[in-house]
């Protein structure tokens, strides 16, 4: 037995590097709900963490500085507009330390794709600088500071598949048999402003409203069935039809991962990223290279889900 002194529990500065590893998330169901006052829409949706993975490296500093790799580099701002930059200072704040780290971002996860990267990189920070300053926060602490930087962040501290209300801060976990589910991932040229869609959709619905998806429950009772084909015909997102009219050529994604043979397919979150359900790894390479090959997309991906969410690795 190792012999712990009451001190022990207490968190420490850590030495450094401490790096974290952050899924990009998709929405199974994406019920959008009206606009409130505040700005936001009322969201009931069904978060899933797959293995599209962004990385935070956080090292001990003299100030706070970000220097970035991968996927949007160069077109990503790293200034103090930057979510991480933010996600430091409001942890540094809440933990009335001094917000001084040297951060590196190594990225995958594409910009204003609608797979959460801005979320998932402030998720990832506030886990690295959490143990760096040895601040020792619960994952419900950094989960409140989060939802104050992007409605998806808490999801992206938590991961798996879980339920999210309110605008998508407060995040359930559903409770289920782990079952993996395989997707293709088809990334677009050039992103979609989150904002920019929801005022599409609620142009859209004072026109002439597109029918509301509802309730998660069919979603939820889909996929305790364990069965693709099931949970491909649950699938839904209420803006997918504002995100198809701001981005007419993701018709002819949809299109192409159908005619590649997969089992369901749909605009992730704001889009412009479209996802695609196939039964097994195989079919997920097999639909991948349909996309592939007929040039609807910049990058066709195969992922599983669900994953944890950021944690230290
Ligand atoms: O929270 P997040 O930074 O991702 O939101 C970006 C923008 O997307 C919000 O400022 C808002 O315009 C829109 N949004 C919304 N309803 C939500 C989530 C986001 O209208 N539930």
């Amino acid at each position: 037995t190792e012999a712990w002194g009451p001190d022990d529990d207490e968190p420490r500065p850590h030495h450094g590097p401490v790096k974290v590893r952050v899924p990009a998330k998709i929405n199974l169901h994406l019920g959008v709900g009206p606009l409130r006052p505040d700005g936001y829409h009322e969201l009931n949706t069904v978060y899933h963490a797959i293995s599209l993975f962004d990385e935070l490296t956080a090292r001990r500093g003299d100030t706070l500085t970000l220097t970035m790799e991968g996927e949007g580099a160069g077109e990503l701002e790293l200034d103090e507009s930057n979510l991480i930059i933010r996600a430091a200072r409001a942890l540094a704040a809440r933990g009335r330390v001094p917000a001084y780290a040297r951060l590196h971002l190594r990225k995958s996860i594409p910009l204003a794709g609608g797979l959460a990267g801005g979320s998932a990189d402030a998720a990832a920070t506030l886990i690295a600088c959490d143990m760096l300053w040895g601040l020792g926060m619960s994952r419900d602490e950094l989960a409140e500071v989060g939802a104050e930087l992007g409605s998806d962040v808490p999801f992206l501290l938590h991961g798996g598949t879980a339920l999210g209300t309110g605008h998508g801060e407060a995040v359930s976990p559903i409770l289920a048999r782990p079952t993996t589910w395989h997707w293709v991932v088809a990334i677009a040229d050039g992103g979609l402003s989150t904002p920019a869609v929801y005022r599409e959709l609620d142009r859209l619905r004072a026109a002439s409203p597109p029918e509301p998806l509802g309730g998660p429950d069919e979603l939820m009772a889909a996929m305790r069935q364990r069965d693709p084909k099931v949970l491909g015909a649950a699938l839904g997102n209420d803006l997918q039809p504002a995100a198809l009219a701001l981005r007419p050529q993701l018709a002819d994604v949809l299109h192409a991962g159908q005619e590649a043979g997969a089992i369901a397919g749909l605009v992730s979150g704001s889009g412009p990223t479209c996802v695609f359900l196939a039964a097994d790894a195989n079919h997920a390479q097999r639909v991948a290279a349909g996309l592939t090959e007929a040039g609807v997309c910049r990058a066709a991906v195969t992922a599983r889900g669900p994953q944890p969410g950021a944690r230290v690795i």
